[in-house]
């Protein structure tokens, strides 16, 4: 049956996302109903399982476990919220195809085969949003799209990720290891019982890929996108690096130049008095720099239930009150994903504690160009002794080259940390 006056919505998994849609919308409605015509009426679910009890109050009847039993032609949206790829890809080709609109909060599927997607949508004159797939409730992808059209956006700096924001901000404060953070994040809901897609960055490089797509028109592929994770992070370094005035983040960081973009998801140094050195525990922030704006910054949630649900039904209203399309960025035809890695480092080595080996291992770094910063260094009445350099900017490539000379002379026992410094 076809309610009129309805835009008719389907939903694909009722979990922790879905939930906050529908909570939002509830808790929102009359506000919601006041500002469109016609409103919103969620009319089918796919689930696993029809009879879990679920803390949603929608009726029983409009559960179903086959895909197969949405009647495609009678919805306005369709909203992906399974997660992975695969069905995934497949239900939103098909909705898509059908002549629904879709929403998605799906990062790794937007990431790997969003502009598969957007293809299809386009051919099919039907949309599809994606805001909740980067940063949860904070509006990035329309900001990006809408709000800073205007702008050429050069650079972007984010913590897309608040699972390795929190596991930082813990070792930071509290002094602890990685390890010790991480159980406490388990324990606490934040991490993932496997933690890998967190931890080693590829939540954030998925973001990072959709981000540089709406920022830049440029769609990595998600080799393309230097990535590392916090794992190898040690309090020595967190100590460091506070002495230095800086404070370890993980960074996904995009710029963008006449010829190139460079898009790298890594842990980095960043100055303690930045914004984005301030965002902490698992809070999420995304720093832009515009040619005429000049430099944001959005802040807020990016996970979450409701945070997240309240984006999904903000791309739900949008399709409803605009159907059309973002303004967007103008597409980068020739411009490549390539990271040379110009930047400052913080190299920490173990060295023998004896005279003039300071100065020996500066002329090195001088020797392939490379101009320090700061330097320190702590006795520690034993053999060895800790050396911290922070250096000027310089291509990752040749601090490897000077590292790789550094690292066989005698004196040097051991490279133990090469973090990237934001300045
Ligand atoms: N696992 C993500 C995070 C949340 O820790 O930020 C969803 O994108």
């Amino acid at each position: 049956m076809i309610i009129l006056g309805k835009q008719r919505i389907g939903i694909l998994g009722m979990g922790t996302v879905a939930t906050g849609f529908c909570k939002t919308y509830f808790m929102n409605k009359s506000i919601i109903d006041s500002k469109m015509d016609p409103s919103l009426e969620i009319t089918k679910v796919l689930v696993k399982d029809i009879d879990k009890k679920r803390d949603v109050d929608l009726p029983h009847s409009i559960y179903v476990d086959d895909f197969d039993d949405f009647n495609l032609e009678e919805f306005e949206i369709i909203i992906e919220l399974i997660g992975g790829v695969n069905p995934a890809f497949e239900y939103i080709k098909k909705s898509l195809e059908s002549g629904c609109n879709v929403i998605t909060a799906n990062k790794e599927l937007m990431a790997k085969r969003g502009s598969e997607l957007l293809e299809i949508a386009k051919n099919n004159n039907v949309l599809i949003r994606y805001e909740a797939s980067v940063g949860g409730g904070i509006p990035l992808i329309s900001t990006i799209n809408d709000a800073m059209v205007s702008n050429e956006i050069i650079r972007m700096m984010g913590i897309l990720n608040g699972t390795t924001n929190y596991i930082l901000t813990k070792m930071t404060k509290e002094k602890i290891g990685f390890e010790t953070a991480l159980t406490q994040a388990k324990e606490l809901g934040f991490a993932e019982a496997d933690p890998t897609a967190d931890v080693d960055g590829f939540d954030a490089s998925y973001k990072l890929a959709i981000l540089s797509k709406d920022a830049f028109g440029v769609i990595p592929k998600p080799e393309e996108i230097l990535k590392q994770g916090i794992r190898k992070i040690s309090i020595e370094d967190i100590e460091y690096g506070l002495e230095l005035g800086y404070k370890i983040k993980l960074l996904a960081i995009g710029e963008k130049s006449n010829e190139h973009v460079e898009l790298s998801v890594e842990p980095t140094l960043i100055p303690i008095d930045h914004p984005v050195a301030s965002v902490n525990n698992e809070y999420n922030a995304l720093f832009i720099e515009g040619n005429s704006v000049g430099e944001i910054m959005l802040y807020g949630k990016g996970a979450g239930a409701m945070p997240t649900g309240s984006a999904v039904l903000s791309d739900a209203i949008d399709i409803i009150k605009k159907k059309k399309d973002y303004m967007g960025h103008v597409k980068a035809e020739n411009i490549i994903v390539k990271n040379i890695g110009l930047s400052a480092y913080y190299v920490r080595m173990e060295v023998l504690d004896k005279p003039g080996v300071l100065g020996k291992i500066a002329v090195a770094f001088g020797d392939y160009g490379i101009s320090l910063d700061s330097v320190v260094q702590r006795a520690r009445g034993g053999r060895v002794a800790p050396l911290v350099f922070i250096t000027h900017e310089i291509e990752r490539a040749k601090l490897n080259d000077a590292l790789n000379t550094i690292e066989n002379k005698e004196y040097v026992t051991e490279i133990q940390s090469i973090i990237k410094v934001v300045k």
